[in-house]
């Protein structure tokens, strides 16, 4: 039986993701808006991972007879001025959600929940190789710059750029 700080704080994490997810939905459409349909994807892709751990501790909580409590997302920030801006705004929204996540592991061991403390460990081990990825996304548009030429050589290269990324990482 989960107690009831942990009850509340895995309630509180479900809007952070659900959070996450409609703000990475918003910047596809920022993405789309703007004829870079390859990058739009990778926002879709990341929406949809967000979805999913939304589900998983909706499920979590439930599957504990503690009711999950299902509230509205916030309104997503959808004004940037750069490809640069939506990166390092990614970075804030991905580091946000580092705290929180750290939070709730925090918060299962004081609690001495050592089994909802191992259910969020993935939670926390993604959360790190996502800042990592967005810090080496920025390194790269950094390098490129973020005129029209660089701007469609990004779009048109998302993910192979990506893929580059991940295998040699920036120092
Ligand atoms: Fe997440």
């Amino acid at each position: 039986m989960l107690t009831t700080e942990v009850v509340e704080i895995l309630n509180k994490q479900t809007i952070v993701e659900a959070d996450a997810s409609h703000a990475y939905l918003a910047l596809a459409s920022w993405c789309e808006e703007r004829n870079l349909p390859g990058i739009a994807e990778y926002f879709y892709a990341a929406a949809e991972d967000e979805r999913v751990h939304f589900l998983e501790l909706v499920k979590y909580i439930n599957s504990h007879q503690a009711p999950a409590i299902i509230r509205s997302v916030s309104q997503p920030r959808s004004s940037f001025v750069s490809l640069l801006e939506v990166f390092l705004y990614v970075w804030d929204l991905e580091h946000n959600n580092t705290l929180n996540i750290n939070n709730v592991s925090d918060v299962c061991l004081k609690n001495k929940d050592f089994a909802t403390y191992k259910f969020m460990e993935p939670f926390v081990l993604e959360q790190q190789t996502s800042e990592k990825s967005v810090e080496d996304l920025i390194h790269m548009i950094k390098t490129l710059g973020h005129d029209d030429k660089s701007l469609y050589y990004i779009n048109k290269n998302f993910k192979k750029l990506i893929d580059k990324a991940i295998q040699e990482p920036a120092a």
